[in-house]
């Protein structure tokens, strides 16, 4: 099954940050994204829902694109389902949580390191159990910080209010003394300006995005599904359960060119 893309998906435009990754690092591979902006903000929801959205789209990305890799770009889907979604399929599924935490573990050298995401998230304790197996000698200072995702999905990474809201929530992270703070949330890297300013140079913020598509790329080596040398060069698919002009203005000042043109997609 060498011939299928790799599928990523997140609640909207956040998995773009894993997308620009494995596109870098695998151009050759055809990849299909689906970003849920019908439905987004996930952070805020159940588990249990976010759990019930993520298995409907990975049946779509596997059913009706043939996904021969799956990727949950998306940390808060990642906390909710990726054992499940581990289970339901014979595709390998890659999160980005663990890939995140190596990123992390290797930055760090005062050992005090912080991780910011989603109520969702940081309240499932992923990163804390996480952290606890990867990097056991780590501190940890898990912070959620509600309102980042809904700024991104607006387009606005570095207003005055962004600004005002990222240092009251990131205020425990500066008194913990920190060097290293890993965004687990994969909208965060397009506030990296801002985040950046309010922890200051001396704190260095980590993505899981490339070491996610290092992980991609490990697989399709390890499992024999890389894609043939010699096809013609693959073209992207993308995919939104919201307004179609929307993700393809936001998401191609994000992403890039790749992301031309967008389609909406009815999750049944
Ligand atoms: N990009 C998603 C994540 O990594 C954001 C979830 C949301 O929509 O709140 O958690």
């Amino acid at each position: 099954m060498t011939d299928g893309p790799i599928a990523l998906f997140d609640s909207g435009f956040g998995g773009l940050t894993v997308a620009r990754a494995v596109i870098d690092l695998l151009p050759h591979e055809e990849i299909v994204y689906l970003g849920d902006t019908g439905r987004y903000p996930y952070g805020p929801r159940r588990l249990d829902e976010v759990r019930e959205f993520a298995l409907q789209i990975a049946d779509e990305l596997l059913r009706v694109h043939g996904a021969k890799v799956l990727v949950v770009a998306c940390n808060t889907a990642a906390a909710a389902a990726l054992t499940d979604l581990q289970e339901r399929y014979d595709i390998p599924v890659v999160g980005v949580i663990e890939p995140g935490v190596r990123s992390m573990a290797a930055a760090t050298r005062n050992g005090r390191v912080g991780v910011i995401g989603t109520v969702g998230t940081i309240e499932s304790g992923a990163y804390q159990r996480a952290v606890a197996d990867a990097a056991p000698d780590v501190e940890l200072c898990a912070l959620s910080c509600p309102g980042f995702v809904e700024f991104v999905e607006r387009g606005e990474f570095d207003s005055h209010q962004v600004h005002v809201l990222a240092e009251r929530l990131l205020a425990p992270a500066l008194d913990a003394g920190i060097d290293t703070l890993l965004l687990g949330c994969t909208h965060y890297p397009y506030l990296a300006r801002t985040i950046g300013d309010v922890m200051g140079r001396d704190v260095v913020l980590v993505s899981s995005a490339d070491e996610t598509a290092f992980e991609v790329r490990r697989i399709l080596e390890a499992d024999g599904l890389a894609r043939p040398a010699g096809l013609p060069d693959p073209e992207p698919t993308f995919l939104t359960t919201g307004d179609v002009d929307w993700f393809q203005l936001l998401g191609s000042q994000l992403l890039g060119p790749e992301l031309e043109r967008a389609e909406q997609v009815k999750l049944s």
